[in-house]
């Protein structure tokens, strides 16, 4: 993985965060995006020796403006993109149903974020995704979103990782010649600000969205992934 570069959204907590930590101490350059720099800012502060490896950037997915921006500046850092982690999200929303949902604003909100974010960010960045020889797109999913299972309830954030995995296999499809490799991930339920206590270690969820990352080039694409197992969609 050394000589890569790597940008994850929503990495100054949660799972961004530990992907971030193993991508760095594995020796590639990442840019630790999040909305709120100055918290950003403690967590890298957190870090040993692998600060070096890590810049951090301004980014919030839902902004239009924010996320070309973040664009600008890291275009102007690097010639090429190896791996884009879509990792923020929000609004695990068990207190309503479909039936009785706030489509208007808690809905929208939602989708804003977990699926138009990682779709911007796809479009924004591919200029410099098209200039990596080893792309890799990783769309961080959630087996809530499987149409197979689903059955009810969390309606904005099911919905929301539904249209993402939708997202992945266009998008898969699409960057197919040019060789990106593109898959949404599941990390699992893990314990963190989202998941709450009682779900498995966030470095397990983490390594479960690496996966992706460190695909060789005759690796799956278009695909829907837990610790490398495929899911049903
Ligand atoms: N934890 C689980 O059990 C689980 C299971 C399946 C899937 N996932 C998925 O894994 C991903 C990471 O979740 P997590 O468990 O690490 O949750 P988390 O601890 O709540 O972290 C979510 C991160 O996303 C960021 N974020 C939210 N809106 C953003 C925006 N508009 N722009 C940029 N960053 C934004 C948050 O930033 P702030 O600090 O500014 O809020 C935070 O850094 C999510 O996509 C989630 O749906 C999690």
């Amino acid at each position: 993985m050394k000589n890569k570069t790597a940008l994850v959204t929503g990495a100054g907590k949660g799972l961004g965060f530990e992907v971030v930590k193993l991508l760095s101490s594995s020796g590639v350059q990442v840019f630790l995006t999040a909305r709120d720099l100055k918290k950003a800012e403690v967590a890298y502060n957190s870090l040993g020796d692998f600060k070096k490896n890590i810049r951090l950037v301004e980014l919030d997915v839902a902004n239009p403006g924010s996320v070309k921006a973040a664009f600008e500046k890291i275009n102007s850092e690097i010639d090429s993109l190896d791996i884009l982690i879509n990792n923020a999200g929000i609004n695990y929303d068990t207190w309503q149903k479909a039936i009785n949902a706030d489509i208007e604003v808690e809905c929208k909100v939602t989708m804003e974020t977990n699926f138009y974010g990682p779709w911007r960010m796809i479009k924004t960045f591919l200029p410099l995704l098209l200039k990596s020889t080893q792309g890799r797109i990783v769309n961080v999913s959630s087996e809530a979103g499987s149409i197979a299972g689903l059955t009810g309830g969390i309606p904005a954030y099911a919905t929301s990782k539904a249209a993402l995995n939708a997202l992945t296999k266009t998008v898969a499809g699409e960057l197919k010649t040019n060789k990106i490799l593109v898959n949404s991930v599941c990390p699992g339920w893990c314990a963190t600000e989202m998941g709450g206590a009682g779900g498995r270690s966030p470095v397990l969820g983490a390594k479960s969205i690496l996966w992706a990352a460190e695909l060789p080039d005759d690796g799956p694409t278009g695909g829907f992934f837990r610790d490398g197992k495929s899911l049903n969609w």
